[in-house]
């Protein structure tokens, strides 16, 4: 007897634009590994962003700063190993596309050859328009960043919310437009009013991934670790923790060092 295939419909950056068409709703999530990314995958969750918040939920670091290209990729390519249906896009990292627009497609290519992913996020609007207009010219879908974006903390100081301010706002609208004009298929923002969210969102055909924005744009994106709380010092109000794994983990190695320690693993039905 033959097993029935399950078959998957794969998610591509079109799949994104007509689902904002029908009005359908969009989630992504992070993974940086092999076995998270297959289990999103396997959840259904349409888009896997191998984000920069790997160098500081990986690797332990205060910001995404100090995470390099090579780094990115290895992350990236044990993601891309695990999906059979998300789309995977990828964070360029800072200080791979910033300084030099004909570096960026650069960055960007070795992305995609290297870990098979299907896309990159540059942070930034006006000011990196020629890095991702060479990217787009390299066949490469880009998604954009704006609002906050943590690869310029050190600008803004502070990781509280962005565009309050009307001056800012307007630059944010700008940017916006200007990514979609640029090609961009989507654009994620950053911990800016839900107002000012929706408002990007109903004004352009790409759809907007808010983190922070409110429930007024076209999808959603979190970090894995801390919506499953495997993180628990950090509570930003946008965070929803669907699981508490830290004291759930914190209580499993608890158990096993105990019973490790009274002898009572392995037992008899758990050795040779
Ligand atoms: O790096 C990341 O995880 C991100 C999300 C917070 C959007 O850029």
């Amino acid at each position: 007897m033959s097993v029935a295939k399950k078959e998957y419909k794969r998610i591509t950056t079109k799949t994104l634009v007509d689902m904002k068409k029908k009005g359908e709703k969009i989630s992504m999530l992070t993974a940086y590994d092999f076995t998270m990314a297959k289990i999103v995958d396997s959840a259904g969750i349409d888009v896997i962003l191998v984000g920069d918040s790997a160098s500081n939920v990986m690797a332990g670091h205060e910001t995404t700063l100090p995470i390099t290209l090579d780094q990115m990729i290895y992350h990236a390519a044990s993601v891309v190993r695990a999906i059979q249906r998300s789309l995977v896009v990828v964070d360029l990292p800072f200080g791979s596309y910033q300084s030099d627009p004909k570096e960026a497609p650069r960055s960007a290519i070795r992305i995609m050859k290297e870990s098979g992913a299907h896309a990159v996020k540059l942070e930034g609007g006006k000011e990196i328009k020629e890095s991702i207009k060479r990217i787009l010219n390299a066949g490469i879908p880009v998604m954009g960043h704006l609002g906050l974006t943590p690869q310029s903390i050190y600008k803004f100081g502070t990781y509280t919310v962005r565009a309050k301010e009307e001056e800012e706002a307007e630059k944010l609208k700008e940017d916006a437009l200007l990514l979609e004009k640029a090609g961009c298929f989507a654009v994620v923002l950053e911990k800016v009013p839900a107002k000012l969210a929706k408002e990007v969102a109903e004004s352009l055909t790409i759809p907007i991934i808010g983190i922070g924005a409110g429930n007024g744009v076209d999808g959603q994106v979190l970090v894995t670790h801390d919506m499953i709380g495997m993180t628990h010092e950090f509570h930003p109000r946008f965070l929803r923790r669907y699981l508490d794994l830290y004291s759930e983990m914190t209580t499993a190695f608890q158990r096993y060092s105990t019973d490790v320690k009274r002898g009572d693993f392995p037992n008899d039905s758990e050795q040779y």
